[in-house]
């Protein structure tokens, strides 16, 4: 924390003896460390990168500043699966300080070719006066994994009319082309997301804006992403300077999709809905899509925000990806569901089903610091239950119901559903310290459904310091980072204003999902190899 820019922008091999060693020493005596997502050996993770499924396998790769949790010389970091559950460490994928990316290899996509990945990223440079110049790179991964970077940028220049504010190109493939979007700022200070074209993905072409019905919608948008399911066209993006509206738009940055018609590449027109949050919760930025093996959409974001602080930034890293979501739509909705390999996390389940009115419960062996929990609640009168109350009590779907999590002494993390408004709350302000209190210290989102509609899904995922937490199958989802104290494992269902019935699973999750420890010659570039 609080690095010099000199100590920020250092290279690996200009760290100190035993630098890196040493923040990975503490970083793995922190308590904090998560036990299946996956999160840097030292050091700050934030956006993924060039993710992709190639020869077979995922690859991932994370922007990582090794030397500190601050935002310095970014490094993109390697890690491989076949099941988006389990991950490998393949060291080091992109290493900066060349001459067209001397400030970090910042964030970029991935994309197949002639049997080999092509890695297409933002070339970040300072001049001697701290002014940034953008170059687009490419550096190209054969089947061994040895990552070779090309010598010259593909684009050395920003088109008139916007600033050096001009990053993240994300690529994909359309009949015999390759097009690109690059997240833009206007000259006029609006933030854009732009298109250019290649027949080779080494050959350019600026192809304009993408002319969507958003013209003034903060200031710079970061990590675009374009991709078609069932038929429509989706535009991801993470706008920066949009204002807070009731529920919506609460975190510092907003990440977003637009849902509408395929985008038209011949004049760049993309007809579109609203601009909806991806998530509803706190911790959740610059996602990025790719396609899996059966044409399935699968996403994954960074659980942080820039420009916050977080508890484990005096101990050496700072945060966390999220886990892989499946994407599809529903009713004209985007739906996100968990990968289907995190099942292959789960360790025996235990099941739990019973109904109450007013109260609490816990049941025995359904507690933990990582763990998926699955609970249904469908609120009804309460004499169906047979409680022996009469007369007084609310209406059939009032009340408010939910799980306390990570419960201890003191501590606690509340979901709630408010049953008459269909309203979910999440609740951290006692989930251990204080995380950014000045954007909140709760979100909610109101259900969509029919009219009578009352009874609600949860599924949460649960790690050491975070829950990721998934409503009616992927309607909407909440991720926050938490950090609570080891001891404060407990889990509690409560019913408060009225009846219903709790019914779910709960599995315990396996440590072993992730790598740990600093691989062995972590800071020589291109010996580190799956
Ligand atoms: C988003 C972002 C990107 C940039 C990268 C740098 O979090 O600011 O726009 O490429 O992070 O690490």
């Amino acid at each position: 924390m609080n690095m010099t820019r000199e100590q920020k922008y250092r290279l690996l091999r200009q760290a100190e003896p035993g630098e890196l060693e040493r923040l990975a020493k503490q970083a793995d005596g922190c308590g904090w460390r998560q036990t299946y997502h996956i999160q840097p050996h030292a050091g700050l993770l934030n956006d993924p990168n060039g993710f992709a499924y190639y020869n077979g396998k995922y690859h991932l790769f994370y922007q990582w500043f090794p030397l500190g949790t601050d935002h310095g010389m970014k490094y993109w970091y390697h890690v491989v699966s076949t099941d988006l559950a389990s991950w490998t460490d393949a060291g080091i994928g992109l290493e900066p300080g060349g001459p067209y990316d001397s400030h970090g290899a910042y964030s970029g996509s991935a994309i197949e070719k002639d049997g080999r990945l092509y890695l297409m990223y933002t070339g970040n440079t300072r001049d001697e006066n701290w002014i940034r110049r953008p170059y687009q790179c490419l550096a190209i991964m054969d089947e061994t994994g040895a990552i070779t970077k090309r010598e010259l940028p593909v684009l050395s220049n920003v088109p008139g009319g916007y600033t050096d504010h001009f990053r993240d190109p994300k690529v994909w493939k359309d009949g015999d082309s390759y097009w690109c979007v690059i997240g833009a700022q206007r000259s006029d200070l609006t933030g854009a997301a732009v298109l250019y074209r290649s027949p080779d993905l080494l050959d350019w072409t600026f192809a304009g804006e993408i002319k969507t019905s958003l013209p003034d919608f903060g200031y710079m948008w970061e990590c675009p992403d374009y991709f078609e399911l069932d038929g429509a066209g989706l535009l991801l993006l993470c706008p920066q300077g949009v204002e807070p509206e009731g529920e919506h738009f609460r975190n510092i940055y907003q990440s977003g999709y637009l849902l509408g018609d395929p985008l038209n590449t011949k004049n760049g027109t993309f007809k579109h809905g609203a601009f909806a949050e991806l998530d509803r919760g706190f911790d959740f930025y610059a996602p990025q899509t790719t396609e899996g093996p059966g044409g399935q959409r699968i996403l994954v974001g960074w659980m942080g925000l820039p420009d916050l602080t977080y508890p484990t930034d005096d101990r050496g890293w700072a945060h966390c990806l999220t886990l892989p979501r499946e994407l599809s739509l529903r009713g004209g909705r985007l739906i996100q569901r968990p990968a289907a390999g995190l099942r292959n996390l789960r360790g025996e389940s235990r099941s739990f089903s019973a109904a109450w009115a007013d109260g609490r419960r816990s049941f025995d062996g359904i507690e933990g610091t990582a763990y998926e929990l699955l609970v249904a609640i469908t609120p009804a009168h309460p004499s169906a239950f047979d409680v022996g109350h009469a007369d007084g009590l609310p209406e059939s779907g009032s009340g408010r119901f939910g799980v306390e999590f990570r419960t201890g002494a003191e501590e606690r993390t509340v979901l709630t559903y408010d049953a008459g408004s269909r309203t979910v709350t999440l609740d951290r302000s006692r989930s251990g310290p204080p995380l950014s209190p000045d954007y909140g210290t709760t979100r909610s989102c109101t259900l969509g459904g029919e009219p009578g509609d009352t009874a609600v899904e949860f599924r949460l995922f649960v790690d050491t310091s975070s829950v990721e937490i998934f409503v009616n199958d992927g309607e909407e989802v909440f991720t926050a980072r938490l950090f609570p104290d080891s001891a404060s494992t407990g889990i509690t269902f409560f019913a408060d204003g009225g009846s219903a019935a709790f019914k779910g699973s709960y599995w315990p999750y396996n440590a072993g999902a992730i790598p740990r420890g600093l691989p062995a010659g972590l800071a020589d570039y291109g010996k580190v190899r799956p």
